[in-house]
Formats: structure tokens, C-alpha cells, sequence
């Protein structure tokens, strides 16, 4: 059995960081190591200990660099890599004018397995070990992202969108048939490897009534899957929404009366919400996904991290490519800690890293596998450097301690401060 063992700066998080000095959240260790072996971390501590524990094994030296855990993109649209950077619209425009358009592109399964792989390789280049993906209506899209995944033993949470009305021809399912494709990509996909399904209403807007029942009953009949759509992102849309379905109490109220929520369901952006929507949120455990860059692109509004928070409500953090800009986990902070210092909420470098780590895992209930590197969980390593470019570099001169570095990587870095990215223990970066 080959061991690897990893050396270098070794940084994971025991829990979300109160504030800078809150040292009992997180473990650092400047001469620091992993020990791997069969996709695990089986051993992590100081290099002296491991090293001895392990003569045999094969060193990777990644000093003076920083180790962590993979990043975890909470909400990523698969089918809309060529949707980035589309000018001038907000969301309902930016769907019909360019989105839908593009997606309707993964219909065809030649183009949705070309596309999977430059999708993973985009991932792992920016230091996402773990993403929630929403593939495009087509059942070949969603085949096409799983088989990807699992050639590379990459964990993956996706789901074919369902959709059966307001886009366009080429994107509508059917209720019948989204039942019948999500119930086959579950029973061949669902907890295979580091696999798992994510139940996928695009939204109310795209989803009939007929359709929503048939996502209950989904839900109903596999309660192990997740749960993804979109939430209260943009007014327009809330409008509408309200307007298609007029005896909602409020935009969640839907997804509630169809027996969408609870813990492992993801609401992405949930912007603007009424305070009946923030009591239902809390009292099903359901959880928000932050999309800071997505947010400002197309002009959504502000995302009240800390007044959900002290409901008690978990938040997820991701890119929301194409709506997103980045990639990058990292650029994702950066525009977070600028959406949050608009509403004088503060996010320490530590929280934040925790978030896109620990913290993204919790709220997947799968923190005891992933976001950490504990000995027990799942080899998804990021090695990052602070030095990367030479304005990073030169800031990183008058930079004393482990804060100042990681918020440096946080407002300054990307996929050059990513030396190399380890999925289930393999280095994906040449
Ligand atoms: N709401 C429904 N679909 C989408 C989508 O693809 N992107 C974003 N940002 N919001 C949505
Ligand atoms: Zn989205």
C-alpha cells in the first residue's frame, strides 16, 4: 500500500472562528504534515511525528506553502462555462438572452462529456475539490458531469434542472419526464462512490405546479438525495413568481407547501426575503447559498450573511458561475467581504476560509468526510501560495502573521496562488 506523505504548512478549522483571536478554531501547524494513503488522510500532525510513523512513505515538500482543505463551490451551473462575462442584463434577461440559449447546447451528449472534463479540470485548477452543480435540463448533461466526476473519484452533488415551462422549447422537460430522468440518474448515481444526487427545480418561475408535485414526490421517495433551486435572487423575479403563483404566502412558501425544505436543501442567493421567509428558513434547517459574485454582476443586491446567522440559519458560500464571474473560491471572498463591508458586517480572513472549507461541508452534513484534514476524511487537499503574482508578492512583504497571509490570498488570489490540488490523494495539476 503506497503512503504519500505531504510537508508543509498545515491549516484546518475545528469550528467557525468567533473572531482573530479565537485560536481554538482552528489547528496550524508551521512544520506540519499529512500522511495519504488509498484517497484518505490517515495521519496529520507535525512533520517530526508523521515522518517517523511512515519511513516508507513517498514525501511531496511543499514548504514554505500553505495546506488545506479542497475548496467546496456550493452552487455552480455546469452548463453555463460559455455564459461568464455576458454583457448587460439582469436575471430574467440574462436567462432568456443568453443562458437558456447556451444550455440547450447539452442536449447534444458529445458536447456535455467535452464540456465535463474542461468543468473539472476548471474546478481543480482553482482549488474546488468538492462542487454542487446544476447540470441543464437534458439527462445526458447530468450523465456526462457524473461520469467525469467518478473517473477521477472527485466528490460531485448535481442534478439534472427540471423545467417544464417559461424558457424555451429546446430546455423544457415535462413533469413525467423529470420525474422519469431524475429517478434514473438517482438509481444510477445517487451514493455511488463520491457521488450524490441533488433533486433540481431550476425555479418556481420554470417549474409548473405539476412539476413541483413530482419534485415531492422525489424528495419524498429519497430522502438521502439533496435538494438545490433558486430563491427570492432578483425583484423582477420575485414578481413574477408571485404572480404565477398567486396563494403563496411569500416566494418560499412554494418550495415549503411542496415539501422542498429541510437541512439538505440549498437555496441559492435568497436575497430578499420577508421575515416569514427567514422564521421558515430556521425552523426547516434549509440553507441559503451566499453568491457574492453572481450578486454583483447582475446587479441582485446584498446578501444579509449576519441576520440569517443569528437565526440560526447556515449559509453555503459558491461562485454561481455563470452568473459568477470566478472560478476561484478566492475571488469569491474578495467580492464577499465587500458585499458584507456594504452592510457593516465584518468577515475575518479565518471565518472566511473556514467557510469555504469546514463550514460548506457542514451544511452538506458531510464535514466528518470533507472541508477538514483530520485523519479519517477524504484526501482533498488545496497547497496554496501567497507569493504567487508580484503585487502579491511585494504585499506579502509587510505581512506578519497567518491573518494577514490568508486575507491577502483572500483579496488577491486566484488560480495562480494554486500550486496544486489533490482529489481522493492524486495531484490534479501537472
Ligand atoms: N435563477 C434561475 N436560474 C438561474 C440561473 O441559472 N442563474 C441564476 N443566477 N439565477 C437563476
Ligand atoms: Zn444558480
Amino acid at each position: 500500500m503506497t503512503q504519500t506523505l505531504l510537508r508543509g504548512r498545515v491549516l484546518s478549522f475545528n469550528h467557525r472562528p468567533q473572531d482573530a483571536s479565537d485560536t481554538d478554531a482552528y489547528t496550524y501547524i508551521e512544520d506540519g504534515a499529512l500522511l495519504l494513503s488509498e484517497g484518505q488522510i490517515i495521519a496529520s500532525g507535525d512533520y517530526a511525528d508523521i515522518a517517523a510513523q511512515a519511513p516508507r512513505a513517498q514525501t511531496v515538500d511543499h514548504r514554505p506553502h500553505l495546506l488545506m482543505a479542497g475548496f467546496i463551490d456550493m452552487h455552480i451551473h455546469f452548463p453555463q462555462m460559455q455564459v461568464v462575462a455576458s454583457w448587460g442584463a439582469q436575471l430574467l434577461d440574462w436567462l432568456n438572452n443568453y443562458t437558456f440559449p447556451t444550455e440547450a447546447d447539452y442536449g447534444d451528449a458529445q458536447h456535455s462529456r467535452a464540456m465535463a472534463r474542461r468543468f473539472c479540470d476548471l474546478l481543480t485548477d482553482h482549488g474546488t475539490t468538492t462542487a454542487v452543480a446544476f447540470c441543464s435540463v437534458h439527462k445526458s448533461s447530468a450523465e456526462a458531469l457524473f461520469s467525469e466526476a467518478s473517473s477521477r473519484n472527485m466528490r460531485m452533488i448535481a442534478g439534472k434542472t427540471m423545467m417544464d415551462r417559461n424558457a424555451a422549447p429546446a430546455v423544457h422537460d415535462t413533469p413525467q419526464s423529470s420525474y422519469d430522468d431524475s429517478k434514473a440518474l438517482v438509481a444510477d448515481w445517487h451514493d455511488t462512490g463520491r457521488l450524490s444526487y441533488a433533486i433540481t427545480p431550476r425555479f418556481a418561475i420554470t417549474s409548473s405546479p405539476e412539476q413541483l408535485e413530482v419534485a415531492r414526490a422525489l424528495v419524498q421517495e429519497n430522502p438521502t438525495c439533496f435538494v438545490q433551486t433558486h430563491l427570492s435572487e432578483n425583484h423582477a423575479e420575485i414578481e413574477e413568481t408571485k404572480r404565477l403563483y398567486p396563494d403563496a404566502r411569500d416566494y418560499l412558501d412554494i418550495y415549503e407547501s411542496y415539501g422542498l425544505l429541510g437541512p439538505r436543501t440549498m437555496l441559492g442567493h435568497a436575497i430578499h426575503l420577508e421575515p416569514r421567509e427567514i422564521a421558515a428558513l430556521a425552523e426547516t434547517g434549509s440553507h441559503p447559498v451566499f453568491c457574492p459574485t453572481s450578486n454583483l454582476f447582475l446587479g441582485s443586491g446584498l446578501f444579509d450573511e449576519a441576520g440569517l446567522r443569528e437565526r440560526g440559519i447556515t449559509s453555503g458560500i459558491a461562485t454561481d458561475i455563470g452568473g459568477g464571474t470566478s472560478y476561484s473560491m478566492l475571488q469569491t471572498l474578495n467580492e464577499s467581504y465587500k458585499i458584507l463591508q456594504l452592510q457593516n458586517q465584518s468577515l475575518h480572513a479565518l471565518q472566511a476560509f473556514d467557510w469555504i472549507t469546514r463550514g460548506n461541508a457542514a451544511v452538506l452534513g458531510m464535514s466528518d468526510r470533507i472541508g477538514t484534514l483530520e485523519a479519517g476524511t477524504e484526501a482533498d487537499i488545496v497547497v496554496l501560495d501567497a507569493h504567487a503574482t508580484p503585487a502579491m508578492a511585494l504585499r506579502m512583504e509587510r505581512a506578519e502573521t497567518l491573518e494577514e497571509e490568508l486575507f491577502i490570498l483572500q483579496m488577491m488570489g486566484d488560480d495562480r496562488a494554486i500550486v496544486q490540488t489533490y482529489v481522493a490523494g492524486a495531484p490534479q495539476k501537472a
